[in-house]
């Protein structure tokens, strides 16, 4: 299968409701962010992270960053300061990547159009930046 940005992304574009991204994302996930910020010239994560810094001038609050990728907004929210960063998100293969990027504390695999066993409340802020095919969540 190729791995080329436009083919890629037409797979991402054409996902119907109810389909799975996990595949897609595991195929791309080596080449993720060459292609979102050398290609396309990717900024949500810069600007998520600023917008959350302007909000809470607390460091040390426990983020959960919900389809976090290969870890683009963990990393633009460590270089705004903050320290307590969780990740999840469908793919192993994205999670393996945010995982080399050593910013966050934990990283789970998870569905999030499905319950997730997870104690919310420990959470103070929470990003989510891009999930493709969580049209649930909105
Ligand atoms: C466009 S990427 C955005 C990744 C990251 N937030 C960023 O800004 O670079 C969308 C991410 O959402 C994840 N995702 C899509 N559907 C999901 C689902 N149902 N549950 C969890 N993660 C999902 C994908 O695996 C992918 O990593």
């Amino acid at each position: 299968m190729g791995n080329d940005s436009d083919e890629i992304l037409s797979r991402v574009s054409h996902l119907e409701d109810g389909d799975s991204s996990r595949d897609i994302y595991d195929d791309w996930s080596g080449n993720y962010d060459n292609h979102l910020i050398d290609e396309f010239g990717y900024v949500s994560p810069e600007i998520a992270a600023q917008a959350l810094s302007d909000e809470i001038d607390a460091p040390q609050v426990a983020i959960m960053d919900y389809g976090c990728g290969t870890g683009l907004v963990g990393q633009a929210l460590n270089q705004q300061g903050f320290t307590t960063i969780d990740g999840i998100d469908i793919s192993q293969g994205m999670l393996d990547e945010a995982r080399k990027k050593q910013v966050y504390r934990s990283l789970i695999c998870g569905d999030l159009t499905t319950r997730i066993a997870l104690d919310d409340e420990i959470y103070d802020a929470a990003t989510c930046i891009g999930p493709v095919g969580c049209s649930s969540l909105s």
